[in-house]
C-alpha cells in the first residue's frame, strides 16, 4: 500500500489529479471509477479546470459511478447523477453514452447489477477507482459485513452513512435507504485505486483499513489485497496511524528516486 500524508486536502486532490491525468494521457480511452460525496470534489474541479484551461479532453473516456441511490425519481437533486452532472460531466466533454451508474430502479434489480458488471468487464476493466471512505470504513456503499468477494449488488446503508449523509437533505425530505453498489471484489478489480481521506473524522476508518486486520467489519481494509493502491491522506485522517513517520519517510525516498529519474 502506499500511504501518503499530504500537507491537506487541496495537495490530496493535486496529486490525485496529476496521476489521472498521467493515465489519461497513456490512455486516451481511460475507463475511470468514479465516486462521489464531499472528498473527490477537489479532484473534479482540477479535472473541469484541465479541460478548460488546457484543452484536455475526455472524449473516448468510459466511466463508471461506484453507487447510487436506489428509488429516486432520475434527475433528483440528491441522486449521483445529479451530483456528478453538478461537479464533472457539466464541465467536460465526456459523451452521454459512456456514462454508467448501478441501477436504481429497475424491477429486476439482480439481472440489472449482473448488466452493470457486465458492462465494465466489456469496456475493458476499469483502470483507475477514485474512492472515498466512509468514517465506519465503506468503500461504495459496502458496509461492514459486506462480502470481500461481493460484486454489483443493492445494499441496506448502515445507520452511520444515514446520519452522515443526512446533512445534504432539507428538514422532512424522505432519506433513501437502499443504494445499488459496485462489490468490494468489483472494486478489488480495478487496475489501480486512489483512495482520499480527509479529516480526524476519518482518522479511525484509515487506521483499521491501513494497520488493521482485513475484515468485513472494516470494508477499507480489503484494500490491502489490492496491489496498486494508494492512500492520500491529510494530518487529520492520518493521525491514528502507528506508521505516520514511516509513511512520511516513505514519501521522501520517494520524491527523491523520482528526482533521480529512477520513478
Ligand atoms: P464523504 O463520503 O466524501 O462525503 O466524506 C465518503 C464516503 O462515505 O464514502
Amino acid at each position: 500500500m502506499r500511504v501518503v500524508v499530504c500537507r491537506d486536502a487541496d495537495e490530496g486532490a493535486e496529486i490525485a489529479t496529476r496521476e489521472i491525468l498521467a493515465e489519461l494521457e497513456r490512455k486516451p480511452d481511460l475507463v475511470l471509477g468514479l465516486a462521489t460525496g464531499s472528498t473527490p470534489i477537489g479532484i473534479y474541479q482540477r479535472l473541469v479546470a484541465a479541460h478548460r484551461a488546457r484543452g484536455v479532453s475526455f472524449a473516448r473516456v468510459r466511466t463508471f459511478n461506484l453507487d447510487e441511490y436506489y428509488g429516486l425519481p432520475p434527475g433528483h437533486p440528491q441522486s449521483y447523477r445529479s451530483f456528478m452532472e453538478a461537479h464533472l460531466f457539466g464541465g467536460i466533454d465526456v459523451p452521454p453514452e459512456n456514462i454508467h451508474f448501478p441501477p436504481t430502479s429497475e424491477k429486476s434489480i439482480v439481472a440489472a447489477c449482473a448488466r452493470h458488471e457486465a458492462a465494465i468487464r466489456a469496456a475493458g476493466g476499469i483502470d483507475v477507482q477514485i474512492l472515498g471512505i466512509g468514517t465506519n470504513g465503506h468503500i461504495g456503499f459496502n458496509e461492514p459485513t459486506s462480502s470481500l468477494a461481493s460484486r454489483t449488488r443493492l445494499k441496506t446503508l448502515a445507520e452511520k452513512t444515514v446520519r452522515d449523509n443526512a446533512r445534504f437533505y432539507p428538514e422532512g425530505e424522505k432519506q433513501p435507504t437502499l443504494a445499488a453498489t459496485l462489490g468490494i471484489g468489483t472494486i478489488l478489480d480495478s487496475r489501480r485505486i486512489l483512495l482520499q481521506a480527509f479529516g480526524t473524522a476519518k482518522a479511525e476508518a484509515v487506521r483499521r483499513s491501513v494497520e488493521g486486520p482485513v475484515s468485513s467489519m472494516w470494508p477499507g481494509s480489503a484494500l490491502q489485497l489490492h496491489a496498486d493502491v494508494t492512500f492520500l491522506l491529510d494530518e487529520g485522517s492520518a493521525s491514528e496511524l502507528s506508521l505516520r513517520d514511516y509513511f512520511r519517510r516513505v514519501r521522501e525516498n520517494e520524491e527523491e528516486l523520482r528526482r533521480r529519474g529512477a520513478l
